[in-house]
């Protein structure tokens, strides 16, 4: 059974489907906890499933690698087998990266490498492309840089808004983002002795 320790910092619609998933005994991993840089919305959520949350704020500490060591040690307080941002909008600092990754997910509203960043879907419409999509991914020490882990297209339709695209795009990424999760935990369920 795979431990996720969840990462947020919005209303955490990606969070609440890996909370549904999980709560099906028969899903290869549990949320044993949820993390966030901010009094986030989506905290409710981990509230209304029981699951314990902690929340670790930038401005309480001198610098960015303060703050990420702090988040660090929250974070390993778990012994999460598997850190998953959905949606945790700040950059995570070397030290945090080095300590978890590859066992550190993202996932990113666009098809990356296209569009990385805070602000994928508004690129995209900027951009005139036809199609965009959703990345889950690996996070290595860059900005939305690391190893792709899996991938699907999203159109774009004419007259879209940025909230009507994201909430678009958010609909496939919620069921790319339990399915990654859902590989992730049987391949390491197969690979133990
Ligand atoms: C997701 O689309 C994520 O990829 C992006 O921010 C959004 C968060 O949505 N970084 P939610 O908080 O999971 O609803």
């Amino acid at each position: 059974m795979l431990s996720l320790v969840v990462l947020i910092s919005g209303g955490g619609s990606n969070l609440r489907a890996l909370l549904e998933a999980t709560a099906d005994a028969d899903f290869p991993a549990r949320v044993v906890a949820v993390g966030s840089d901010t009094d986030a919305p989506g905290l409710e959520h981990a509230e209304a499933f029981g699951v314990p949350s902690f929340t670790v704020v930038p401005t309480a500490f001198a610098d960015r690698a303060a703050w990420g060591d702090e988040l660090l040690a929250q974070v390993e307080a778990w012994s999460p087998d598997l850190v998953v941002c959905a949606g945790f909008m700040r950059i995570l600092p070397p030290r945090f990266v080095a300590a978890l990754s590859p066992n550190l997910i993202n996932t990113h509203p666009a098809l990356l490498p296209a569009f990385p960043g805070a602000h994928a879907v508004r690129d995209a419409l900027a951009a005139g492309v036809t199609q965009t999509g959703v990345t889950v991914h690996i996070v290595d020490e860059g900005v939305d840089t690391g190893p792709v882990l899996v991938q699907q297209a999203v159109e774009v339709l004419p007259g879209d808004t940025e909230h009507e695209l994201h909430e678009r795009i958010k609909t496939v990424e919620r069921a790319l983002l339990v399915a990654a999760v859902r590989d992730i935990a049987t391949t390491a369920e197969g690979v133990r002795p």
